[in-house]
């Protein structure tokens, strides 16, 4: 036993000597620390590896273990809550047509899963409530209110499906609600004062000043910008004005890393083996990730 423990002292020892002169010459851009901090967000689920918006795109964000999976609300013909990115069923269903010109009945009949590979074959749309149900305190859900203009009523029945399952409260940190459209922002903060919210900005808003910063702190807790304006300057000028920056939509480990020397946040990802451990994808060598 005592060679044992002797042995023992030695690996850590060894270790010690090995680790540390590595953390001074990182083989990688990425530590752990700043992996550890970094929150990960699942786009529109896992949408690298199962098609967008569909329950499994969700279930393999929650596998891979993201903080959160973004998903897109719009609203039907006869007023129920779905989650579709376009505007259309055109690119990610076998059917045509305007999500608000179709029933819920019609668009529960399309194949979500085909487009994308024929092992998801006969995927479903979900719906708002189906993902809330399915996926409420197994993952953070960071909700868009996608094309609001076009669904008058849209933030009142997002408010009163998470107001019905009671994750409306204070201290719930894995609800976001964020949009583009940021009058629908200001009125779901109204909604549901108690929920942090988020406004979306385009390469229009590579501009933005302090006084536009603080009309958006005034209801929004992040501004999450394309990733194409992010600048170290608007990092510290986001957190100067008191909220987050998490950017989209990385799609390629460099630009994971590029958004990691940024210093932001999070990290919105179709991909987030880019940014998060999971089985079988990288390792932690010498406290450092490698990623390569
Ligand atoms: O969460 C940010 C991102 O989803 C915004 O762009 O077009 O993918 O909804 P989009
Ligand atoms: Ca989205």
């Amino acid at each position: 036993m005592k060679d044992f423990f002797s042995a023992l002292l030695m690996v850590s020892i060894a270790f010690g000597m090995f680790t540390g002169p590595a953390l001074a010459a990182q083989d990688g851009p990425i530590t752990k620390q700043q992996q550890q901090k970094m929150i990960n967000v699942a786009h529109r689920g896992a949408s690298g590896h199962a098609p967008e918006n569909t329950m499994p795109a969700f279930q393999k964000g929650v596998e891979m273990k993201a903080d959160y999976i973004e998903i897109d609300v719009q609203m039907t013909k006869d007023g129920k809550l779905v989650i579709i990115h376009d505007a259309t069923v055109n690119r990610t269903t076998n059917g045509t047509g305007a999500v608000k010109d179709l029933t819920l009945e019609e668009l529960k009949q399309l194949d979500a899963g085909s487009w994308f590979s024929e092992k998801y074959a006969g995927e479903k749309i979900p719906t708002f409530e189906e993902v809330l149900d399915a996926f409420r305190g197994k993952t953070g859900i960071l909700i868009e209110l996608k094309l609001p203009e076009r669904y008058p009523g849209i933030e009142e029945k997002v408010a009163e499906a998470l107001i019905e399952r009671n994750m409306h409260k204070p201290g719930n940190k894995k609800i976001v609600i964020q949009s583009f459209n940021h009058e629908s922002i200001d009125k779901s903060k109204k909604l549901l004062p108690l929920l942090p919210h988020g406004v979306l900005l385009g390469d229009e808003w590579a501009d933005v000043t302090d006084e536009q910063l603080a009309e958006f702190a005034a209801y929004a807790d992040y501004f999450n910008p394309t990733l194409s304006i992010v600048t170290p300057e608007l990092v510290d000028r986001v957190h100067a004005a008191g909220m987050k920056i998490y950017p989209y939509t990385s799609r390629s480990q460099e630009q994971a890393y590029e958004l990691f020397s940024l210093d932001v946040d999070g990290i919105i990802t179709d991909y987030p083996e880019h940014v998060y451990d999971h089985p079988g994808k990288k390792t932690i060598v010498n406290n450092t990730l490698d990623l390569l």
